[in-house]
Order: C-alpha cells, then sequence, then structure tokens
C-alpha cells in the first residue's frame, strides 16, 4: 500500500488485514516505535474525530505529528497545496494526513510524486473516507465476526456523504449480504456502488443488524435540495419508534458529529443498542493499522 486514498482502491485481504491489525492494537496494546519519522496534517475542513485520532494513532506509534495551522499557513499568501506538500517533504515528512473539499486533491497530489510522500485521505469533499470506513468495518467485525450474513441498512443524508460512499464499497467488497440506502428522494445518492435505494424507512429498516445514521450536512445543501428538517424527522429520523423496524439487538451508528434532534434522537444515540462512541475509540487503533501498514509496506 503505497498511499491510503480509496476504499475501492483496496482488496478484500488488504481490508481484512487491515481490520484485524486494528483489532490487534486494540487488544494486544503492543506498538511498534517509529520515532524517528514524521507525519504532516493538513486539514481545510472542519474535525474533531478524524484529526484528533489520526493524531493519537501517530503518537501511540511514536511517530512525530506537524498540526499545520492553516490559518497561519504560508497558503495564506498564495501557495499551492501541492507545493504544501513539496515544502513539507523537503524537511523529510513522508505522510501526509489531509482532509479537503476537493473530491479530487488526494488523487492529484498522490499521482504528483513516485516516492518520498505518502497521501492519506482523511476526508475528500463529498467523495471519500476511507478511514471512517475502515474504522467502521473494525466495528462491525469486533461485534458480529463476519459481514456475509448482514443485513445494513444508511440512513439520512446519502447525496453529500463522503462516509456512505466509503462505507458501500467496503460492503461490496467485504460480501455484505444486503445494504438498503434509505433517504428522501432529494438526498438519494447520484452513483450507488452497493446496495438499492429506497425512500421507504419501514422496509429499508425491516431485519436490519446494523443501522449507519448519516448526519444533515446543513453545509452541503443546495437550495433546490434543502428540506424541512420537521417533515425530515417525522419520516426519517432516527427515533426509538422507527428503530422498532429493526431486529431488537440492532446496531446503531454514526460517524459523527450527531445531530440530537435532527438525524437521530438522544434517547437512540445514547441508548443501549448504540456503538457511536466506540466507533470513536476504535477510529485510533484503525488509523494505527493504515500507519503501520503504510510504513512496512514502504520499507518493502
Ligand atoms: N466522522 C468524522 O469525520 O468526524 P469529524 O468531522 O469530527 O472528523
Amino acid at each position: 500500500m503505497k498511499h491510503f486514498l480509496e476504499i475501492s482502491a483496496l482488496t478484500r485481504v488488504e481490508i481484512e488485514n487491515l481490520i484485524l491489525k486494528g483489532l490487534a492494537f486494540k487488544q494486544n496494546k503492543k506498538f511498534p516505535a517509529y520515532p524517528h519519522l514524521h507525519v504532516a496534517q493538513l486539514f481545510y475542513e472542519n474535525s474533531t474525530r478524524t484529526r484528533v485520532s489520526f493524531e493519537l494513532a501517530a503518537k501511540n506509534l511514536f511517530l512525530n505529528v506537524v498540526n499545520l495551522d492553516l490559518s497561519t499557513s504560508s497558503e495564506n499568501k498564495g501557495e499551492t497545496v501541492a507545493d504544501t506538500v513539496q515544502t513539507l517533504a523537503a524537511m523529510d515528512i513522508p505522510y501526509f494526513v489531509i482532509r479537503h473539499q476537493s473530491n479530487t486533491l488526494h488523487l492529484e497530489l498522490s499521482n504528483r510524486w513516485t516516492n518520498g510522500v505518502q497521501i492519506i485521505n482523511a476526508g475528500a469533499g463529498t467523495y471519500a473516507h476511507p478511514s471512517q470506513a475502515l474504522l467502521d468495518a473494525l466495528t462491525i467485525f469486533e461485534h458480529k465476526k463476519q459481514f456475509a450474513d448482514l443485513k445494513i441498512a444508511i440512513l439520512g443524508d446519502l447525496r453529500h456523504s463522503r462516509v456512505a460512499s466509503s462505507f458501500q464499497c467496503l460492503c461490496r467488497i467485504l460480501g455484505v449480504k444486503e445494504l438498503a440506502l434509505i433517504a428522501p428522494l432529494v438526498w438519494q445518492p447520484e452513483v450507488v456502488h452497493y446496495g438499492y435505494v429506497t425512500n421507504n424507512i419501514k422496509e429499508g429498516l425491516a431485519h436490519a443488524d446494523i443501522i449507519m445514521c448519516l448526519r444533515v450536512q446543513k453545509e452541503r445543501l443546495l437550495p433546490e435540495e434543502n428540506l424541512d428538517i420537521d417533515t425530515y424527522r417525522k419520516e426519517f429520523a432516527l427515533t426509538e419508534a422507527h428503530l422498532q423496524y429493526a431486529k431488537p439487538e440492532v446496531m446503531v451508528m454514526h460517524p459523527g458529529p450527531i445531530n440530537r434532534g435532527v438525524e437521530i434522537d438522544s434517547e437512540v444515540a445514547d441508548g443501549k443498542n448504540s456503538l457511536i462512541l466506540q466507533q470513536v475509540k476504535n477510529g485510533i487503533y484503525a488509523r494505527m493499522a493504515i500507519f503501520d501498514t503504510l510504513i512496512t509496506s514502504s520499507r518493502g
């Protein structure tokens, strides 16, 4: 693995190995140390859990972390992102964790360097969020030990969700039995990687083992995509009443940040079926697996 760009660029074996490595880190608490290596974090969009968990993952592996403050960086003087990366690479920083509003910047940067720079996609526009998909898979596997017999439902704003996009690719590659993509018409995905689309929440959630609830991404909505939130809540929010459509033991997931009282109710987000905080914790171990795999692959 030279870069970590998209789930669709990985094989099933590579994904399974990342999951197993992340779980081994979680269980054994014995970590390799790479004190001579540096990681730069470039976050052009807001983040709490992804940025902090990549930083903690790096520190657990004794990597040195540089958090570039983009509000004071020389990009404000006209430097491009590519020149920023090149400048930091000249200081012997090989690993770049990048979140950007562009759907393609991670690919453009990864195509530019044949060696010396390894790009880790920490969220690309509405296109891909592969490390989130990986931590979600790790969390599911930790509980279910397999994917082939599962019905998973993704519920919410699928049109603007990079999480949903990467998660669909992951479910296809890992052979999830059934994937329901539940959304109102205006938030249904333009591209479907796996699963079937429905606006019928009762049918979509029926017999679900796992529900992945998505945030309403108000900041990405076009005027014609705006929905009345009360109408949305009534039909699509993950309330205790809607939860009854799924199996009693259904596991509730959400990539975060959550909007309480919008796409999910507190009773569900904080309830006995919720894995939301486990997802957050597992983000550290999944991201440790990404770093360790990149480092060991580049060393042959
Ligand atoms: N899930 C996720 O990407 O959260 P943050 O925006 O807080 O990083």
